[in-house]
C-alpha cells in the first residue's frame, strides 16, 4: 500500500473522505467500553479527535492506545469525515496507529496550575491550547505589520542592539561590556530609524527592545518587540493618522484570519469588530480635565499611571491618541511648543509634540511616538538639559546639519497590543519567553 499523504489539522477541510496520516502528540484520551476508544491529538495547527473502532481499527492499534500516555507523539493514519463535535469540524476513523515516544509523565496536566510553575514550565506550556492560541495571534499580527509597511513601500530598516547610548533616558539602560568600553542594550530603534527615514524617506525598524523595568506591571517587560515607523516630512498628525491606519489594520486582519483562536481565548469579538478609525484624539491638558471628572485626578506634568489610562480608555471605549505632553515628562528628542497646536516655539517648550496611543480596557499605553526636533542647536541645548553627552550623539545631530527636514514616527509595542488583542491579562503570555524583573529562565 503506498503511505498515505500527511496533513495536516487545520488544512483538514481540502482531505474530506480520504485515509491520511497524521503526525503529532496526544492531547488527551477516552475509552467507551473496549469497542471505542478516542484520542484527541494536536500537531501544532490545531485539535483533532480520533476515534479508534474495535473492526475498523487494527488490533495493534487497539493495544497501543493503551500504552499512550499524555504527550506521546503518534502517527496516525485514517480515513477524515466531517464531524461538527470535533474541534476543528473533522474527525478521523483510525486504522492504524504508530507510537514514535511514549511521554513521561506529563507537568502540565488538565487541573490549575499556579502561575509561577507555568512560568518555570513555559517550555512546556506553550503548548497549551491558550497559551497556543495567543502565540498564533502574535504571529499573525507579525504578518499583519509587515504587510501593511510593503503595502504602503515604507523600507524596513534594522537598528542596532549593542548601542553606546541611551534613546528612552538613562534610568532603564541594560549596560553590558563591549571589549574596552561600556554598551548599552537598545531601548528603542528610532534613532537610528530616524537616519533611515533621511536616506529612505520612509522606513519601519522592527526588533526587541530593552529596558530594565524594575516594576512589576502586567504590562511591562525588560525585553519587548517595538516596530518603529518614521517618516520624513511629517508632522505630529500624519503620525496619528499613520498610527490609526496601523492599528486598525491590524485589528481587522486578526478578526478576518485568526477567529478559531480568539474563540480559544473567548475573546468579545464585538470589542474589536468596532475599532476603526477615526480614533479620538485629545491633548494631554484634556485629558487632565477629564480624569479629573472621573475621580482619578492627575497633577499637570505627571505621566498617566495605569487608573489613567484605564480611565481614559473608559471614556471613549476606543483607543484614543494623547498629544502635546509636558515636555518635563518626554525625551530629549521631541520638537516642542509654547503653546497646544501652536507650531514649536524656541524657548520655553512646556509641550512635547508627542502622540501617545492609549488602548482601552487597562491595556494601557500601545504606541509612543511623535514629531522630533529638527533644529541643530535646540537638539544640542535639550541633549545637554538632559545631562547627555553630545559627542554621543554627534552622528544624530549631523542628520540636523545635512538637510534637516520635519519628521516624526512612532513606536508600537507588539505585546501589548497582543495581550490587548487576545484579551489575556498579562503581557508574560504574549511572548514565547517572557523576560522580567524576577523571569530569565528557561
Ligand atoms: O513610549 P516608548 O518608550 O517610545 C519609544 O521608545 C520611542 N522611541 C518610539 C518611537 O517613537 N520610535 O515605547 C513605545 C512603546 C510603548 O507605547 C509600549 O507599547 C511599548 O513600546 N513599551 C513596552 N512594552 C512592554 N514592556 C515595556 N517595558 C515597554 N516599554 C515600552
Ligand atoms: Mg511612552
Amino acid at each position: 500500500m503506498e503511505t498515505p499523504q500527511r496533513f495536516y489539522i487545520e488544512d483538514a477541510g481540502q482531505f474530506d473522505g480520504q485515509v491520511v496520516t497524521i503526525k503529532g502528540w496526544v492531547n488527551h484520551k477516552r475509552s467507551s467500553g473496549n469497542k471505542i476508544k478516542f484520542l484527541v491529538l494536536r500537531d501544532g495547527t490545531g485539535l483533532m479527535q480520533s476515534v479508534l473502532f474495535q473492526g475498523d481499527t487494527t488490533p495493534d492499534a487497539m493495544t497501543d492506545f493503551e500504552k499512550l500516555t499524555q504527550e506521546s507523539s503518534v502517527e496516525v493514519t485514517g480515513k477524515l469525515r466531517k464531524e461538527p463535535r470535533s474541534p476543528g469540524g473533522y474527525e478521523m476513523g483510525v486504522i492504524s496507529l504508530k507510537i514514535i515516544q511514549i511521554a513521561e509523565p506529563y507537568p502540565i496536566s488538565p487541573k490549575e496550575h499556579g502561575v509561577e510553575f507555568l512560568m518555570q514550565n513555559r517550555h512546556l506550556w506553550v503548548r497549551s491550547n491558550r497559551q497556543w492560541a495567543a502565540l498564533r495571534i502574535r504571529s499573525e499580527i507579525t504578518r499583519a505589520i509587515h504587510e501593511f509597511f510593503e503595502k504602503r513601500n515604507f523600507i524596513r530598516f534594522d537598528a542596532p542592539i549593542l548601542t553606546p547610548s541611551a534613546c528612552e533616558g538613562t534610568s532603564t539602560l541594560f549596560g553590558t561590556q563591549y571589549f574596552d568600553e561600556k554598551a548599552y542594550l537598545s531601548q528603542s530603534g528610532q534613532l537610528y530609524g530616524e537616519v533611515g527615514a533621511m536616506a529612505f524617506g520612509k522606513i519601519y525598524v522592527y526588533g526587541p527592545t530593552f529596558r530594565a523595568e524594575k516594576s512589576k506591571t502586567r504590562k511591562h517587560l525588560t525585553e519587548f518587540w517595538m516596530i518603529e515607523p518614521e517618516v520624513a516630512f511629517a508632522d505630529l498628525n500624519d503620525t496619528m493618522l499613520l498610527g490609526e491606519q496601523f492599528i486598525e489594520h491590524i485589528v481587522q486582519t486578526v478578526l478576518a484570519n485568526r477567529a478559531p483562536e480568539l474563540k480559544i481565548l473567548e475573546r468579545d469579538l464585538s470589542q474589536l469588530e468596532s475599532i476603526k478609525g477615526p480614533f479620538p484624539r485629545i491633548s494631554y491638558d484634556e485629558a487632565v480635565q477629564i480624569l479629573e471628572r472621573r475621580g482619578v485626578p492627575l497633577p499637570w506634568g505627571d505621566d498617566f499611571g495605569a487608573p489613567h489610562e484605564t480611565a481614559l480608555g473608559d471614556e471613549f471605549g476606543k483607543p484614543v491618541f494623547v498629544h502635546h505632553m509636558p515636555s518635563q515628562i518626554k525625551a530629549f528628542y521631541f520638537k516642542q511648543s509654547d503653546t497646544v497646536g501652536g507650531p514649536g516655539v524656541e524657548g520655553t517648550g512646556r509641550y512635547a509634540l508627542g502622540c501617545d496611543l492609549i488602548a482601552p480596557f487597562g491595556y494601557g499605553e500601545i504606541i509612543g511616538g511623535g514629531q522630533r526636533e529638527e533644529g541643530v542647536d535646540v537638539l544640542r541645548r535639550r541633549i545637554a538639559e538632559h545631562g547627555l553627552k553630545e559627542e554621543d550623539y554627534s552622528w544624530y545631530l549631523d542628520l540636523r546639519r545635512y538637510g534637516s527636514v520635519p519628521h516624526s514616527g512612532f513606536g508600537l509595542g507588539l505585546e501589548r497590543t497582543v495581550a490587548w488583542l487576545t484579551g489575556v491579562e498579562h503581557v508574560r503570555e504574549t511572548i514565547p519567553f517572557p523576560r522580567m524583573l524576577n523571569t530569565l529562565r528557561p
